[in-house]
Order: structure tokens, then sequence, then C-alpha cells
């Protein structure tokens, strides 16, 4: 390279405030890694058609490979002034290993470079962000075979509506996870197209080829056109928004540990290990981990705003613009690894409150719908038994009764097909066992629901008992 970065167009040095303004070293050196492993295909792919000495192609995949012992030794001194991840791995190499260097670059252009670095990348990371999501669900199903015993309120409005298993209720926290998972896997399916080939937006002059550089990064085929090669960011826009989805779904996990860890409910204690005091009130265990994990959604999907407004109005092809896509890819990538590794920390040794979500099941009426279901069997329409079992509630809400507390009588003085059985449907475990549907809360179901579960895990090579021996999650509530 000459003195002035850009060669001989340039006659005067950038201004300090714009190079300050524009290099991204600072943030993109973290595709060290996908950048070598995409020069040293390209290089090699150089070399085998004879566009560059073989000799010369030896020496650049040598030099690489010590530039790569110099990052990862903490040795190389990223330099500002050579404003990218690319120029900096190439200037070194070129220092390192002389003229040759100089002959890397051929028939690419870091629009194509950095398409490609960027789906390497995310490709890597879907994948890592995946098996962290698939911990998590691992640990949920050790969970959930615990607390299948467990009773306690399910809510709709966050009133207690009808009585579910807590093992239901953290296989359906499985479920959300694993739509995630499914999301990050089709992402990762859909980038895995070459861009190198594209160069600046025109292609290159020199008779490259595309299928063996493809397929020595991994990728299934080249793209398909130049011009957009260059210009697509929609794998990252994929990738956020799958990352997006997660995190909110762990958002609306971490609220209802909050929920569950306050007093008022009592259906969690979070561990030591996940909770912090407070440096005035002595007695308070805080559940800050999912506080945070919950207050951090929001940088997410900004990264994902981030990223879109970024897009959009962008003409073809490569604009600078594009430089901007990677501080919202690494913040969301990173926050959402990071709230995974916490909440299957915290769920994992969390101690649920079993008596609190007992005692919670005695008030709010939740057999009211057991009451009506039980007048259907008795040939009432659901919607008479449905207006019957609600004056029933009036009256126990009336007399500060429960419904298995309300006399016979009353019960009759309703509707006259009541009987003395139907104190019977009122019990808890028998709502809960009555509900014996795909899906539902009836313990042959969730105990069916946890050994599919297992078996999807397995499927997906994840050793289930490793990860709860690792995080400390044990079959009991
Ligand atoms: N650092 C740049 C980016 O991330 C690399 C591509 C630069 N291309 C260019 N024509 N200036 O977008």
């Amino acid at each position: 390279m000459s003195d002035k970065a850009w060669g001989g167009r340039f006659e005067e040095e950038i201004d300090d405030v714009a190079l300050r303004f524009s290099e991204s070293v600072s943030f993109d050196h973290r595709l060290y890694r996908e950048d070598i492993e995409g020069s040293v295909a390209h290089v090699r792919m150089l070399a085998s058609r004879g566009i560059i000495p073989a000799a010369d192609a030896e020496k650049i995949e040598a030099g690489l490979g010590q530039v790569k012992k110099e990052i990862e030794a903490g040795e190389f001194e990223w330099d500002v002034h050579k404003e990218d991840v690319h120029m900096n791995i190439e200037a070194r190499l070129t220092a390192n290993i002389g003229d040759a260097g100089g002959r890397l670059h051929t028939g690419r252009s870091r629009n194509d470079q950095v398409a490609t670095d960027m789906r390497l990348w995310v490709r890597r990371a879907c994948h890592e962000t995946s098996k962290a999501v698939e911990g998590l669900v691992a640990v949920l199903s050790v969970r959930a075979a615990g607390t299948v015993d467990v009773l306690m309120p399910g809510y709709t409005h966050l009133q207690r509506a009808q009585p579910v298993r807590l093992a239901h209720h953290l296989l359906a926290w499985a479920e959300m996870l694993l739509r995630d998972r499914g999301r990050l896997e089709d992402a990762a399916r859909r980038l895995n197209e070459c861009p190198l080939g594209a160069g600046a937006l025109a292609a290159t002059t020199f008779p490259i080829d595309r299928e063996a550089t493809a397929a020595a990064l991994g990728f299934d085929r080249p793209t398909r056109n130049s011009l957009d090669t260059v210009a697509d960011r929609d794998f990252l826009v994929e990738f956020v928004a799958a990352l997006a989805n997660c995190a909110v779904h762990l958002s609306r996990i971490a609220e209802e540990l909050v929920l569950w860890s306050s007093q008022e409910y009592g259906f969690v204690r979070m561990s030591d290990a996940f909770t912090t005091g407070s440096s005035m009130m002595p007695q308070k265990k805080n559940p800050d981990m999912a506080e945070l994990v919950r207050g951090k959604t929001g940088r997410v999907v900004g990264d994902l705003v981030t990223l879109l407004v970024m897009l959009k109005g962008l003409p073809l092809a490569y604009n600078r613009d594009m430089q901007e896509d990677k501080p919202p890819v690494f913040d969301a990538f990173d926050t959402v690894t990071d709230s995974l590794a916490v909440l299957t920390g915290a769920i994992a040794t969390a101690r649920f409150g079993v008596d609190a979500m007992r005692a919670a099941l005695a008030t709010g009426f939740l057999d009211a719908t057991e009451v009506a279901d039980y007048l259907v069997t008795k040939g009432v329409p659901f919607r008479d038994a449905h207006h019957v079992a609600g004056r029933l509630v009036a009256r126990a809400v009336t007399d500060a009764k429960t419904l298995s507390e309300l006399p016979l009588d009353v019960y009759r003085e309703e509707h006259a097909a009541f009987d003395d059985d139907v104190y019977g449907a009122l019990d808890m475990e028998t709502a809960v066992e009555r509900r014996d549907v795909a899906g539902g809360p009836k313990r042959a179901r969730v105990e069916a629901a946890i050994a599919e579960l297992r078996e999807r895990l397995t499927g997906f090579s994840v050793d289930i008992e490793t990860i709860a021996r690792a995080h400390g999650a044990e079959e009991r509530p």
C-alpha cells in the first residue's frame, strides 16, 4: 500500500475528525477470524485459477496465519488510520511478508469481503445463540420434570383464572424459546450464500471460481446477483429480528420471575447467586438479574430498528451507511446471549413456592369454570351454565365463601340440575386432571410433553443431563 491510505488519487491525509467519524476498526476487529478465513479461501482460489503465482498464495496463507496468531496473542496493534479490520489485516500481512501481500486483494473489493465476513460471523452467531437457547430449554425440561405435582393458578389479565401444573407453565416458556431457535436456524440457512466474487458491485474481470470459494467457506452456493450481494443486509435484519423476538420472550419470562419473587406472590425464591441486596434496606433481596434481562430487551429492539432505518432509502449498491450495521448486530448478539446465560442459571437454581401456589388456588374462584362444565355434563347448554356459575360466584362473594363452601341448597336455588357430586368437580386436582386434551395440563399430558421435549432436544444433540449438572438444575420444585 502507498503511504497515503487511498493510493495515487489522494494527496492530503484524512482530517482527524473525519477519521474518527469513519473508522470502524474499533468495533469490526471482531470480524478478524472470518476475515482471515475468507481471505484464505480467496487466495487459494486465485492460485488454483492461475491468477496469482502459487508461491505467493502460499506466502499469503502462511502470513495470514501469522497475523491471526498475533491477534489472538493480543500482540496486534489495531490502527484507526487503517480504517477497518480488512485494511488492518492486509497492511500487517504485507508488512510481514512483503510484496506478495499486495496480491491478496486481486479480484476482490472490501464490499464483497465485508459481506462475506458478516455472513460467516452471523452464521456462527446463529448457531451459538441456538445452543444457548437449547441450554435454557434443557434446564426448563428438568425443572418441569420436578414440578409436575405442583398446582398453581394460571392467569389471564393477571387475574387467577384456572388451575394448571407448574410444569405446564415452564413448558410454555420452552415452547416460546424453541420457536426462537427455529427462527435463528432459518436465518442461518437463508444467509448461506457466498458474496465473494461480487467485487465492488459489478463482479470482476478475473476468471475467478465462485463455486470454489463458496464451497471452501461452507456456503451452499455463490449469491446470484453482484449488485444485490454488496447491497443486501436482509440477513442481518433476520438475525436481529430473531434475537429481538427472543429478547422479548426472555423479558416476559423475566417479568414473571419478578412478579413471582415478590412477597405478594411468593411463587419463587431466586438463589443468592442471581439476586442482589439493597444498599439501604437490609431485608431486601431483589431479582435484579431478571429485571435487567427485561430492561436490556429495549436495546435489542432498538438494534433492530437501527438496522431497518439504516437500510431504508439506500440505493443500490454498497453505501457507507452500511458500515453502521455492525454495532447493532454485535450488541443484539451480546445482549441476548448474556441474557440467556443469566436466565439459565437463575431458573436452574430457583426454588418454587409450592405452598404459596397452592394457597393462591384457594381464592379467586378458579373452579368457576368447573361449575359451568358440571352443568353442561347434566345437559345444560354452556351459555346458560356459564350464567348460573356467574351467579353462584356473585353469591359466594357476598357471603364471603368459596364455591366449595356454598351449601347445596344455594346451588339448587340457582339450578335444579345440581347434585352432591358438584363438590367433587370443585377439587383443583380434579379440575386439572379432567383437562385431558393434547397440549393440556393433565398429568399424563404434561408427562408426555416433557418426554417429547426431551426427544426434540436430543434431536438437536443436546445433552440434557450435562447441562443440568453444569447449572445445578434438579428435578424438584
Ligand atoms: N468498513 C466497511 C464496512 O463495514 C467495509 C466496506 C468499505 N467499502 C467501501 N467502499 N468504503 O462497510
